[in-house]
């Protein structure tokens, strides 16, 4: 169960882009606290300088500020990396909706040169950012790898397009890649800042800070919420895996189900609050209800999270309470 006894060789180096981020400055950490080396590259676009600053005194860690949009950045910060875990994108499915040709040079061009330079330079392996929302408009619960439906969002597109391409650099280059489709990950460090924050930790701000939040719907879509520390454990063991598992792509999720709705109660609950929600149009894009099916990712990656959504949703409450 977790990661603490996952054992890289001595002296490995890892690769995060997107680093600077929420859950590529959670990599960042742990990869320090097992005492390897990371190298960050980010271009601090949605990033913040403030997870590049709690890690720059330590000796094992290095930033490099650049654009994975251009191929010579990527193939200076894949020199002599071990392992890269690509986690550098634009989210939110709703911008990319108004801003399709952006999405597609920097989720998909941006990835494809990170794929570049890894075969180039010689990487052992390549873990990278996919999304549940390749999945689309397939109603059948849980989702499970191999049954996708028709996509909802230039985001979606950038997504599958960086799966299909890594499957690519593995057949074609005997590039390892591995890919993590991530279900709503929350926890500590996520911004709940500006137009396109993720729904927990903008509702958690917006009830300490005494606004009222508003959920988009009727509150009654639900997601596989799934708290960072299994996403670690995910990427982590992902680098281990064998080549036989290399080319696909993984369902990284709790296997939980949470109601919006059961979600908002119990933040105004733990925060002792009586405060009854706005209620907002759907968005576009959206998908009502996504669960996972995480059994492809437990046999092929030895994955075997141990955080719930309630053990999780306590510890980011806790740290959003200290740190807002
Ligand atoms: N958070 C989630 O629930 C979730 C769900 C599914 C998939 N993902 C994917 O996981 C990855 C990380 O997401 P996050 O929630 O940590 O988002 P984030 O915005 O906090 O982090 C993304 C980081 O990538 C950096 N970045 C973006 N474009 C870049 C570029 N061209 N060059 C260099 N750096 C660049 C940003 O500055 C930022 O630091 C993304 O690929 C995202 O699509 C996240």
């Amino acid at each position: 169960m977790g990661y603490s006894n996952v054992v890289f060789p001595k002296d490995s180096l890892f690769l995060v882009t997107g680093g600077a981020g929420f859950i590529g400055s959670n990599l960042c950490e742990a990869i320090l606290n097992l005492g390897y080396k990371v190298r960050c590259l980010d271009d601090l676009s949605t990033g913040k300088q403030s997870n590049v600053d709690l890690f720059i005194d330590n000796p094992n860690y290095e930033f490099i500020k650049g654009d994975i949009k251009d191929l010579d950045t990527c193939m200076k910060a894949c020199e002599g990396v071990d392992y890269v875990l690509n986690q550098a994108a634009w989210g939110s499915v709703p911008r990319s909706i108004e801003m399709p040709l952006f999405y597609c040079a920097n989720n998909i061009q941006g990835t494809l040169n990170m794929l570049e330079a890894a075969r180039q330079k010689g990487v052992k392996k390549f873990v990278y950012a996919s999304s549940s929302s390749v999945y689309g408009d397939e109603p059948n619960l849980p989702k499970t790898e191999g049954r996708e439906g028709n996509l909802l969002s230039p985001y979606a597109v950038s997504k599958r397009c960086d799966e299909e391409w890594a499957k690519q650099y593995t057949k074609h280059y005997g590039l390892d890649t591995y890919g993590m489709r991530y279900f709503n990950v929350f926890g500590r460090r996520q911004d709940p800042n500006g137009a396109y924050a993720a729904v927990i930790p903008k509702f958690i701000k917006q009830l300490i800070d005494g606004d009222v939040p508003t959920i988009n719907g009727d509150g009654r879509q639900s997601r596989d919420f799934t708290y960072i520390e299994n996403v670690i454990e995910a990427n982590l063991k992902a680098c281990l895996a064998p080549h036989e598992a290399a080319g696909q792509a993984f369902n990284i999720a709790y296997g939980g189900r949470e109601y919006l709705l059961d979600i908002y109660y119990g933040l105004t609950k733990a925060l002792n609050l009586d405060v009854e929600p706005n209620f907002g149009p759907d968005r576009a894009g959206d998908i009502k209800h996504s669960n996972a099916d995480i059994s492809k990712a437990k046999r092929s990656l030895g994955y075997d999270p141990d955080w719930s959504f309630d053990r999780g949703i306590k510890a980011a409450i806790e740290w959003y309470k200290e740190n807002l």
